[in-house]
C-alpha cells in the first residue's frame, strides 16, 4: 500500500516525535495538577507550566502573564464574546465588524450575541481586490475582528495596520485577531500589532489537540467569564477576592499534557516552518491544466481550488482513495467561499514533513482525475 501523503496540515498538524516524546514521558513519569500541590512532582508541574507560558510568551513577544492557556481558538474565540459582552460597562448599541475572511468561530459568537439582542450590529468590512481587508473600508465599530490569515486563502494581512486605522476611527475599539493559520507561517510580534485579544490552536503548530492560546493585553478591564478552582485567592461566604492574571482566566484544570507538549510543538515549528515553494509547485502545475479554477495565490500559504463539473466531495475521495490527505468543503469558512462564487473548495496545505516528491505525486494523481 502507498504511503498516505498528507496535505492537510491546516485542518490539523502532525506531530514532531519530540511532542509526542514530551507528553509520554509527562504522562509516564512527571504527572500531576498544577497549582494544587506542594510536593516536589507537583511544583515540578507548576514550574512547567510557567517555563511554557513563558515560551508562548516569547514567540508571540508578549509579556508572560498575557498568556492565557485555553482549549483551541474557537474556545479562545467564544470565550472574548463572552466576557465582553459580559462586562457591567458594555453596550448593547455596541457594533461589531467582521470579515469574509473568518472562519465560523470568529464570527458566529457575534451572532448569537445579535440573536439575543446583546449587540446592536454586525458590519462586514469590505475586501479589496485581493480578498484583503480593504484598509481604505475600515469602518469604525466598538469591536473588530480580524482574521490574520484565512484558513481557505492563505494571505497574511495587514493587522498592523488594520489596528491603526481602526482605532484612528474609535479609540476605545477592542480589537480582536485570529491568528490560528498566520500563526503557523508568520512570525508575530503582540505589541507591534497591539491587539486587546489574540487567539491561536496549538494543534496547527504541532502540538496536540485541547490546547490553545488567548493573549488579554489588558487584563484589568475584564472580569472573568469562567469561575472555579484557581482563579480566586479568596472566598468567603459570597464573596470572592479574584486572582491576577493568568491565573483568574483559568478556571479549573489546565490541559496539563497538551501544555508541555507545546514548548517542543513551538520550537520545532520555528526551526521548520512549511515550504512554501512546494505550494507555489502545485500552483504552477495546477494552472497549466483544463478545468481548474485556483482561488488563491501562488505566494499564498495553502492552494484551494475547484475543479469544474467536479463536486470538491467527490475529488477529495478520489484522492484519498490513493492515499492522499486534502480538506473538501467549505472548511468552516463558507462566507469567503461566498464571496468566490462556490460553495466549497478542495485544499491543499503542507507542513514540515511535506515533500517535493509527495506534492508532485499528489498534483500527478489530480492530472489523473481531470483526464
Ligand atoms: N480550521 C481548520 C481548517 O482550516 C480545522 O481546516
Amino acid at each position: 500500500m502507498n504511503k498516505i501523503i498528507y496535505l492537510d496540515a491546516a485542518a490539523s498538524a502532525l506531530k514532531p516525535d519530540v511532542v509526542i516524546d514530551t507528553e509520554i514521558d509527562f504522562l509516564k513519569n512527571k504527572y500531576a495538577n498544577a497549582g494544587r500541590g506542594v510536593c516536589a512532582r507537583a511544583a515540578a508541574v507548576d514550574d512547567m507550566v510557567l517555563s511554557v507560558r513563558k515560551s508562548v510568551a516569547k514567540f508571540i513577544n508578549a509579556d508572560t502573564d498575557k498568556i492565557i492557556f485555553t482549549s483551541g481558538a474557537t474556545d479562545g474565540l467564544n470565550r472574548i464574546a463572552d466576557i465582553i459582552s459580559k462586562q457591567s460597562w458594555f453596550s448593547e448599541n455596541s457594533t461589531v465588524a467582521v470579515s469574509d475572511l473568518d472562519h465560523h468561530s470568529a464570527r458566529l459568537p457575534w451572532q448569537e450575541l445579535m440573536y439575543r439582542g446583546k449587540i446592536r450590529k454586525i458590519q462586514v468590512m469590505e475586501l479589496d481586490e485581493n480578498f484583503d481587508i480593504n484598509l481604505n473600508k475600515i469602518p469604525k465599530v466598538d469591536i473588530l475582528v480580524i482574521t490574520a490569515m484565512s484558513n481557505v486563502l492563505g494571505r497574511p494581512q495587514n493587522v498592523a495596520e488594520i489596528i491603526t486605522t481602526a482605532r484612528r476611527k474609535n479609540p476605545n475599539v477592542i480589537t480582536i485577531v485570529d491568528a490560528s493559520q498566520y500563526v503557523v507561517h508568520e512570525k508575530i510580534d503582540v505589541k507591534q500589532w497591539d491587539p486587546d485579544f489574540l487567539v491561536f490552536s496549538g494543534h496547527k503548530i504541532g502540538a496536540d489537540t485541547g490546547v490553545g492560546i488567548l493573549y488579554i493585553r489588558d487584563n484589568e478591564k475584564f472580569f472573568p467569564d469562567k469561575f472555579g478552582g484557581g482563579m480566586v485567592l479568596k472566598v468567603s461566604g459570597t464573596e470572592m477576592i479574584l486572582n491576577g492574571s493568568p491565573e483568574k482566566w483559568e478556571a479549573g484544570t489546565l490541559p496539563l499534557t497538551q501544555i508541555a507538549g507545546l514548548k517542543p510543538a513551538i520550537d520545532y515549528l520555528e526551526q521548520h516552518r512549511p515550504n512554501l515553494c512546494l505550494i507555489k509547485y502545485a500552483y504552477d502545475e495546477l494552472s497549466k491544466l483544463p478545468r481548474i479554477k485556483i482561488l488563491t495565490k501562488r505566494d499564498a500559504a495553502i492552494l484551494s481550488f475547484n475543479i469544474e463539473d467536479m463536486h470538491p466531495l467527490d475529488v477529495g475521495a478520489l484522492l484519498g482513495a490513493v492515499g492522499i490527505c486534502v480538506r473538501v468543503g467549505n472548511m468552516c469558512a463558507s462566507w469567503i467561499h461566498g464571496v468566490m462564487g462556490t460553495a466549497g473548495s478542495i485544499r491543499i496545505s503542507i507542513g514540515s514533513w511535506n515533500t517535493m516528491d509527495e506534492i508532485k505525486r499528489a498534483t500527478d494523481a489530480i492530472k489523473g482525475i481531470i483526464k
